[in-house]
Protein backbone atom coordinates (compact mmCIF):
# COMPACT_ATOMS: atom_id res chain seq x y z
CA UNK A 1 0.00 0.00 0.00
CA UNK A 2 0.87 3.31 -0.54
CA UNK A 3 2.98 5.21 2.26
CA UNK A 4 1.22 8.40 3.57
CA UNK A 5 3.28 11.54 3.70
CA UNK A 6 5.12 11.55 6.39
CA UNK A 7 3.45 14.64 8.11
CA UNK A 8 -0.22 14.58 5.62
CA UNK A 9 -0.65 18.46 4.66
CA UNK A 10 -3.92 20.13 4.96
CA UNK A 11 -5.60 20.26 0.83
CA UNK A 12 -7.69 22.45 -0.72
CA UNK A 13 -9.11 23.18 -4.44
CA UNK A 14 -8.60 26.58 -5.10
CA UNK A 15 -10.47 28.97 -7.72
CA UNK A 16 -8.57 31.19 -9.42
CA UNK A 17 -10.43 32.61 -12.40
CA UNK A 18 -13.56 34.16 -13.09
CA UNK A 19 -14.82 31.85 -15.82
CA UNK A 20 -18.16 30.03 -14.38
CA UNK A 21 -16.75 26.87 -16.05
CA UNK A 22 -13.39 27.11 -14.44
CA UNK A 23 -15.44 27.68 -11.14
CA UNK A 24 -17.68 24.18 -11.78
CA UNK A 25 -14.23 22.39 -13.05
CA UNK A 26 -13.29 23.30 -9.48
CA UNK A 27 -15.88 22.16 -7.29
CA UNK A 28 -16.01 19.31 -9.38
CA UNK A 29 -12.59 18.28 -8.57
CA UNK A 30 -13.02 19.46 -4.99
CA UNK A 31 -15.80 16.74 -4.46
CA UNK A 32 -13.83 14.10 -6.28
CA UNK A 33 -11.11 14.51 -4.27
CA UNK A 34 -13.21 15.31 -1.13
CA UNK A 35 -11.64 18.42 -0.10
CA UNK A 36 -12.98 21.94 0.74
CA UNK A 37 -13.14 24.58 -2.26
CA UNK A 38 -12.20 28.47 -1.81
CA UNK A 39 -11.69 30.72 -3.72
CA UNK A 40 -8.43 32.29 -3.93
CA UNK A 41 -9.51 35.60 -1.92
CA UNK A 42 -10.88 33.76 1.00
CA UNK A 43 -8.44 31.20 1.27
CA UNK A 44 -8.13 30.21 4.82
CA UNK A 45 -4.96 30.40 6.51
CA UNK A 46 -4.38 27.12 7.49
CA UNK A 47 -4.21 25.39 3.87
CA UNK A 48 -0.53 23.97 3.18
CA UNK A 49 -1.25 22.58 -0.60
CA UNK A 50 -3.76 24.00 -2.74
CA UNK A 51 -4.69 22.45 -6.38
CA UNK A 52 -5.06 25.99 -8.32
CA UNK A 53 -8.06 25.88 -10.96
CA UNK A 54 -6.49 29.11 -13.49
CA UNK A 55 -7.98 30.05 -16.46
CA UNK A 56 -6.19 27.91 -18.96
CA UNK A 57 -4.30 25.12 -16.10
CA UNK A 58 -4.36 23.05 -13.20
CA UNK A 59 -1.16 24.11 -10.43
CA UNK A 60 -0.18 22.70 -7.47
CA UNK A 61 0.31 25.41 -4.96
CA UNK A 62 2.65 25.05 -1.58
CA UNK A 63 1.11 27.67 0.43
CA UNK A 64 2.86 26.74 3.71
CA UNK A 65 5.73 24.93 4.79
CA UNK A 66 9.18 24.26 3.71
CA UNK A 67 10.30 27.54 2.46
CA UNK A 68 12.31 26.55 -1.04
CA UNK A 69 8.75 25.39 -1.95
CA UNK A 70 6.34 28.25 -0.87
CA UNK A 71 5.42 30.78 -3.48
CA UNK A 72 6.64 31.26 -6.75
CA UNK A 73 5.32 29.61 -9.94
CA UNK A 74 2.93 26.59 -9.01
CA UNK A 75 3.65 22.98 -9.94
CA UNK A 76 1.63 22.02 -13.40
CA UNK A 77 2.33 19.22 -16.13
CA UNK A 78 4.03 21.32 -18.89
CA UNK A 79 4.61 19.04 -21.35
CA UNK A 80 4.70 20.57 -24.41
CA UNK A 81 7.63 23.14 -23.22
CA UNK A 82 9.67 20.05 -22.65
CA UNK A 83 13.11 20.36 -24.99
CA UNK A 84 12.80 17.19 -26.97
CA UNK A 85 15.08 18.51 -29.55
CA UNK A 86 17.59 21.04 -29.38
CA UNK A 87 21.19 20.20 -28.03
CA UNK A 88 20.39 19.72 -23.96
CA UNK A 89 17.12 18.50 -24.41
CA UNK A 90 18.30 15.82 -26.53
CA UNK A 91 21.02 15.06 -24.35
CA UNK A 92 19.25 15.22 -21.12
CA UNK A 93 16.64 12.55 -22.56
CA UNK A 94 19.76 10.39 -24.42
CA UNK A 95 20.44 8.01 -20.92
CA UNK A 96 16.61 7.46 -21.01
CA UNK A 97 15.96 6.07 -24.78
CA UNK A 98 19.25 4.34 -24.60
CA UNK A 99 17.85 2.14 -21.86
CA UNK A 100 14.93 1.35 -23.10
CA UNK A 101 16.47 0.30 -26.44
CA UNK A 102 16.52 2.94 -28.61
CA UNK A 103 19.50 3.16 -31.33
CA UNK A 104 20.43 5.86 -33.64
CA UNK A 105 19.20 5.03 -37.28
CA UNK A 106 16.89 2.39 -35.99
CA UNK A 107 13.11 2.35 -36.13
CA UNK A 108 12.74 0.17 -33.19
CA UNK A 109 9.88 1.81 -30.65
CA UNK A 110 8.94 0.01 -27.68
CA UNK A 111 5.51 -0.04 -26.53
CA UNK A 112 6.50 1.28 -22.73
CA UNK A 113 4.44 1.23 -19.81
CA UNK A 114 5.06 3.79 -17.34
CA UNK A 115 3.67 2.59 -14.12
CA UNK A 116 4.93 5.74 -12.23
CA UNK A 117 3.93 8.62 -14.52
CA UNK A 118 3.97 11.56 -12.03
CA UNK A 119 3.83 14.55 -14.08
CA UNK A 120 4.58 12.51 -17.22
CA UNK A 121 7.65 14.04 -18.77
CA UNK A 122 9.63 10.80 -19.29
CA UNK A 123 6.35 9.62 -20.78
CA UNK A 124 6.39 12.82 -22.97
CA UNK A 125 10.20 12.52 -23.87
CA UNK A 126 9.29 8.04 -24.75
CA UNK A 127 6.46 9.18 -26.65
CA UNK A 128 7.83 12.48 -28.74
CA UNK A 129 10.32 10.45 -30.55
CA UNK A 130 7.39 7.32 -31.20
CA UNK A 131 6.96 5.55 -28.61
CA UNK A 132 3.29 4.33 -27.48
CA UNK A 133 3.36 5.26 -23.83
CA UNK A 134 0.70 3.96 -21.45
CA UNK A 135 0.95 6.10 -18.51
CA UNK A 136 -0.08 5.20 -14.68
CA UNK A 137 -0.41 7.48 -11.93
CA UNK A 138 -1.98 6.61 -8.62
CA UNK A 139 -2.20 10.06 -6.62
CA UNK A 140 -5.30 11.66 -7.83
CA UNK A 141 -4.00 15.08 -7.50
CA UNK A 142 -1.06 14.35 -9.88
CA UNK A 143 -2.90 12.06 -12.07
CA UNK A 144 -5.64 15.20 -12.89
CA UNK A 145 -2.38 17.54 -13.37
CA UNK A 146 -1.06 15.31 -15.90
CA UNK A 147 -4.49 14.94 -17.41
CA UNK A 148 -4.93 18.14 -17.76
CA UNK A 149 -1.38 19.08 -18.91
CA UNK A 150 -1.89 16.32 -22.04
CA UNK A 151 -5.06 18.03 -22.63
CA UNK A 152 -3.28 21.31 -23.30
CA UNK A 153 -0.02 19.88 -25.14
CA UNK A 154 -2.89 18.42 -27.43
CA UNK A 155 -3.67 21.32 -28.78
CA UNK A 156 0.63 21.88 -29.44
CA UNK A 157 1.82 18.45 -30.23
CA UNK A 158 -1.30 16.50 -31.22
CA UNK A 159 0.95 13.55 -32.92
CA UNK A 160 2.99 13.20 -29.62
CA UNK A 161 0.04 13.68 -26.79
CA UNK A 162 -2.25 10.76 -28.88
CA UNK A 163 0.42 8.15 -28.12
CA UNK A 164 0.31 8.81 -24.53
CA UNK A 165 -2.41 6.33 -23.10
CA UNK A 166 -3.11 7.94 -19.43
CA UNK A 167 -4.84 5.40 -16.91
CA UNK A 168 -5.44 6.48 -13.20
CA UNK A 169 -4.43 4.30 -10.51
CA UNK A 170 -2.17 1.80 -9.18
CA UNK A 171 0.78 0.48 -11.77
CA UNK A 172 0.89 -2.77 -10.10
CA UNK A 173 -2.91 -3.43 -9.89
CA UNK A 174 -2.73 -2.38 -13.81
CA UNK A 175 0.11 -4.93 -14.53
CA UNK A 176 -1.92 -7.27 -12.61
CA UNK A 177 -4.84 -7.17 -14.93
CA UNK A 178 -3.26 -7.46 -17.82
CA UNK A 179 -0.82 -10.54 -16.56
CA UNK A 180 -3.32 -12.85 -18.48
CA UNK A 181 -2.25 -11.43 -21.85
CA UNK A 182 -0.10 -12.81 -24.83
CA UNK A 183 3.29 -11.01 -24.99
CA UNK A 184 2.48 -9.59 -28.11
CA UNK A 185 -0.24 -7.84 -26.30
CA UNK A 186 1.89 -6.82 -22.98
CA UNK A 187 4.50 -4.26 -23.16
CA UNK A 188 7.62 -4.28 -24.00
CA UNK A 189 9.51 -2.32 -21.49
CA UNK A 190 7.96 -1.22 -18.41
CA UNK A 191 9.46 2.15 -16.98
CA UNK A 192 9.57 2.86 -12.99
CA UNK A 193 10.59 5.99 -11.67
CA UNK A 194 9.30 5.99 -8.08
CA UNK A 195 10.33 9.21 -5.73
CA UNK A 196 13.61 9.06 -5.23
CA UNK A 197 15.40 7.41 -1.48
CA UNK A 198 14.83 10.04 1.23
CA UNK A 199 18.17 10.83 3.65
CA UNK A 200 19.95 11.28 1.07
CA UNK A 201 21.59 14.61 -0.97
CA UNK A 202 20.11 13.74 -4.58
CA UNK A 203 19.08 16.42 -7.53
CA UNK A 204 15.43 16.36 -6.66
CA UNK A 205 13.44 18.70 -8.66
CA UNK A 206 11.72 21.30 -6.65
CA UNK A 207 8.64 19.94 -8.98
CA UNK A 208 9.25 16.36 -7.66
CA UNK A 209 9.55 17.48 -4.24
CA UNK A 210 6.19 19.40 -4.67
CA UNK A 211 5.00 16.13 -5.72
CA UNK A 212 6.30 14.61 -2.41
CA UNK A 213 3.91 16.70 -0.24
CA UNK A 214 0.67 15.23 -1.59
CA UNK A 215 2.17 11.38 -2.92
CA UNK A 216 4.63 10.32 -0.11
CA UNK A 217 8.11 8.69 -0.08
CA UNK A 218 6.88 6.08 -2.48
CA UNK A 219 8.43 3.35 -0.13
CA UNK A 220 6.50 0.34 -1.79
CA UNK A 221 8.81 0.94 -4.61
CA UNK A 222 9.91 -2.52 -4.67
CA UNK A 223 7.05 -4.37 -5.74
CA UNK A 224 6.97 -2.62 -8.83
CA UNK A 225 10.14 -3.78 -9.93
CA UNK A 226 8.45 -7.31 -9.26
CA UNK A 227 5.36 -6.75 -11.17
CA UNK A 228 7.14 -4.86 -14.33
CA UNK A 229 9.57 -8.26 -14.02
CA UNK A 230 6.36 -10.41 -14.66
CA UNK A 231 4.86 -8.00 -17.06
CA UNK A 232 7.64 -6.30 -19.58
CA UNK A 233 8.18 -8.74 -22.36
CA UNK A 234 11.72 -7.09 -23.18
CA UNK A 235 13.02 -5.20 -19.91
CA UNK A 236 12.35 -3.31 -17.46
CA UNK A 237 14.12 -0.04 -16.45
CA UNK A 238 14.27 1.91 -12.99
CA UNK A 239 15.34 5.85 -12.71
CA UNK A 240 17.43 6.20 -10.02
CA UNK A 241 19.90 8.70 -8.30
CA UNK A 242 23.13 8.30 -9.56
CA UNK A 243 24.53 6.72 -6.43
CA UNK A 244 21.15 5.18 -4.58
CA UNK A 245 21.10 1.39 -3.99
CA UNK A 246 19.07 -0.13 -7.04
CA UNK A 247 15.28 -1.49 -6.05
CA UNK A 248 15.12 -4.59 -3.88
CA UNK A 249 15.02 -7.38 -6.40
CA UNK A 250 17.47 -9.09 -8.60
CA UNK A 251 20.59 -6.85 -10.00
CA UNK A 252 20.31 -4.75 -13.00
CA UNK A 253 22.37 -6.30 -16.10
CA UNK A 254 22.56 -2.48 -17.45
CA UNK A 255 23.19 0.76 -16.16
CA UNK A 256 23.23 3.85 -17.89
CA UNK A 257 24.63 6.93 -15.93
CA UNK A 258 23.46 10.58 -16.58
CA UNK A 259 25.19 13.49 -14.49
CA UNK A 260 22.98 13.09 -11.67
CA UNK A 261 20.84 10.23 -12.41
CA UNK A 262 21.28 6.37 -13.49
CA UNK A 263 18.59 3.64 -15.99
CA UNK A 264 19.10 0.05 -14.63
CA UNK A 265 18.12 -1.97 -17.15
CA UNK A 266 16.70 -5.43 -16.51
CA UNK A 267 16.54 -7.27 -19.49
CA UNK A 268 13.44 -9.93 -19.65
CA UNK A 269 13.96 -13.40 -21.02
CA UNK A 270 10.60 -15.07 -21.81
CA UNK A 271 10.18 -18.88 -22.14
CA UNK A 272 9.92 -20.42 -25.43
CA UNK A 273 6.85 -21.42 -24.82
CA UNK A 274 5.55 -17.35 -24.21
CA UNK A 275 7.06 -16.55 -27.82
C1 LIG B 1 9.19 10.71 -9.28
S1 LIG B 1 7.53 10.79 -9.79
C2 LIG B 1 7.61 10.30 -11.48
C3 LIG B 1 8.06 11.41 -12.39
C4 LIG B 1 7.85 11.10 -13.85
N1 LIG B 1 8.78 10.09 -14.32
C5 LIG B 1 7.96 12.36 -14.72
O1 LIG B 1 8.72 12.34 -15.70
O2 LIG B 1 7.23 13.32 -14.43
C6 LIG B 1 6.86 9.36 -9.07
C7 LIG B 1 5.35 9.23 -9.30
O3 LIG B 1 5.02 7.85 -9.27
C8 LIG B 1 3.77 7.70 -8.66
N2 LIG B 1 3.71 6.31 -8.19
C9 LIG B 1 4.52 5.71 -7.29
N3 LIG B 1 4.18 4.42 -7.14
C10 LIG B 1 3.14 4.20 -7.99
C11 LIG B 1 2.35 3.06 -8.29
N4 LIG B 1 2.55 1.90 -7.66
N5 LIG B 1 1.39 3.18 -9.22
C12 LIG B 1 1.17 4.37 -9.85
N6 LIG B 1 1.87 5.50 -9.58
C13 LIG B 1 2.85 5.41 -8.67
C14 LIG B 1 3.77 8.73 -7.55
O4 LIG B 1 2.45 9.05 -7.15
C15 LIG B 1 4.50 9.89 -8.22
O5 LIG B 1 3.58 10.76 -8.85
Amino acid sequence: MPMPPRSTPKLAVLIDSDDPGRVVDARTLAHDFGHPVHSISETPADIDVALAVTANRLELRVLRGDKALVGGHGTASDLSALDTTSGPGRSLSQPLLKAVGIKRRNPYRPAVLDATAGLGEDAWVLASVGCAVTACERNPITHALLADGLCRAMNIDPDTAARINLTPGDGVSYMDSIAGLSPAERPDVVYLDPMFPTGRKTAERKAMRVLRLISGDDADADRLLEAALRTATHRVVVKRPRLAPPLAGPPPAVTHKGKSLRFDVYPVSLNHEQL
